[in-house]
């Protein structure tokens, strides 16, 4: 059996892009794993984040976790702060990770933009706690979106370069488990930019916690062009919003885009936003009903998380104290 890691960062409600490039498939992969989910609250203030808020975020996307069919009694759910074995992971895959390697990380150079100087140190070393947190279960397999394989690269750079330096078979590759379709669902209001929980404006994503009115509206107001849907996949070329849209709608009912396409090819915009928002109120309306009667039992999140914590540290414990040995830390 697989030991499969995975995180996504508590900072709002997750987005269908979370959803459909991960959490479905986490929720799937419960079926024939041993699996390790993780709210990572420390790579959550590489930028600011209100504490309060960051506390009451960390339970809503428990709730949301839940609610999508994470299962805590056969699996792990924790924020990572709670197992510090993350942390002095991440401080010797700090000094194992050379800065030529993070200088090529896109995800740094895209957040940092041209204002470089004025971020955090965190933001920069970002992935190598990442790498830690994987590693830290010698997890072999990690389900993530497109966004996120440049970091499992470097996860498995790292992983070889503890290997050779300390002369060990210690930690395993890594393989990266990118769905197919989805890996990559793009902002409702721009088909070039990723839908991302930080932009600005909600309008551009669809939350896990929207309610049918929202959606529909969401949809309604998505951007598109004038031409009708085509009947063929290569007349989306040059329509990034067409197609993005046409994708979430094959991701959710599982089929493919040639599929929608003779479906739904010669069709208008209207009667096929109408189509997608209620394929989408199909598959979100019962995750948001859940999530909202679990916000009400934020106790039980707590206990939920803890347990979690404390499972996550039986097993990282013993792989991080010989990583420790291994460089030379006296014990
Ligand atoms: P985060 O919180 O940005 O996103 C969580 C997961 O959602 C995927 N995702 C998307 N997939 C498709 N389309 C989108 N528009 C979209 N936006 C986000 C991400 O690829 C991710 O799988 N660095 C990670 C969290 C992390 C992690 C880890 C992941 C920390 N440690 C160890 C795996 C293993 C992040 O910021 O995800």
């Amino acid at each position: 059996m697989r030991r499969i890691f995975s995180g996504i960062q508590p900072t709002g409600i997750p987005q269908l892009g979370n959803y459909l490039g991960a959490i479905r498939n986490w929720v799937g992969l419960q079926r024939d794993n041993e699996c390790i989910f993780c709210l990572v609250d420390m790579h959550a203030i590489t930028v600011w984040q209100d504490p309060q808020a960051l506390r009451e975020q960390t339970l809503a996307q428990t709730a949301v976790l839940l609610a999508s069919g994470i299962d805590v009694q056969r699996h792990i759910l924790f924020n990572q702060s709670a197992v510090t074995a993350h942390a002095r992971l991440a401080w010797i895959f700090n000094c194992v990770a050379r800065l030529g390697w993070l200088n090529r990380m896109t995800q740094f150079k895209d957040k940092a933009g041209k204002d470089r100087e004025n971020h955090s140190a965190g933001l920069y070393v970002y992935p190598d706690l990442m790498a830690a947190d994987i590693l830290t279960y010698k997890a072999t397999a990690v389900p993530v979106g497109d966004d996120q394989r440049q970091h499992l690269e470097l996860t498995n750079d790292i992983a070889q370069k503890f290997n050779h330096d300390y002369g060990q078979d210690f930690f395993p590759i890594v393989e990266a488990l990118i769905p197919p379709q989805g890996a990559r669902i793009m902002s409702l209001r721009d088909g070039t930019k990723k839908m991302s929980k930080s932009d600005p404006s909600a309008q551009s994503r669809i939350e896990m916690t929207d309610d049918a009115d929202t959606i529909m509206q969401k949809i309604r107001r998505a951007k598109t062009d004038p031409e009708p849907l085509p009947s063929e996949e290569a007349g989306l070329e040059n329509r990034p919003e067409a197609r993005n849209l046409v994708t979430i709608y094959a991701t959710l009912q599982q089929c493919g885009i040639q599929d929608v396409l003779d479906q739904h090819g010669g069709e208008g915009f209207g009667p096929f936003k109408k189509a997608l928002a209620d394929v989408l109120i199909q598959h979100i309306a019962p995750i948001a009903d859940e999530t909202t009667r679990l916000l009400k039992e934020p106790g039980f999140l707590r206990d939920t998380l803890r347990d979690g914590a404390r499972r996550a540290n039986v097993i990282a414990e013993p792989i991080v104290a010989e990583a420790e040995s291994l460089v030379g830390f006296l014990k």
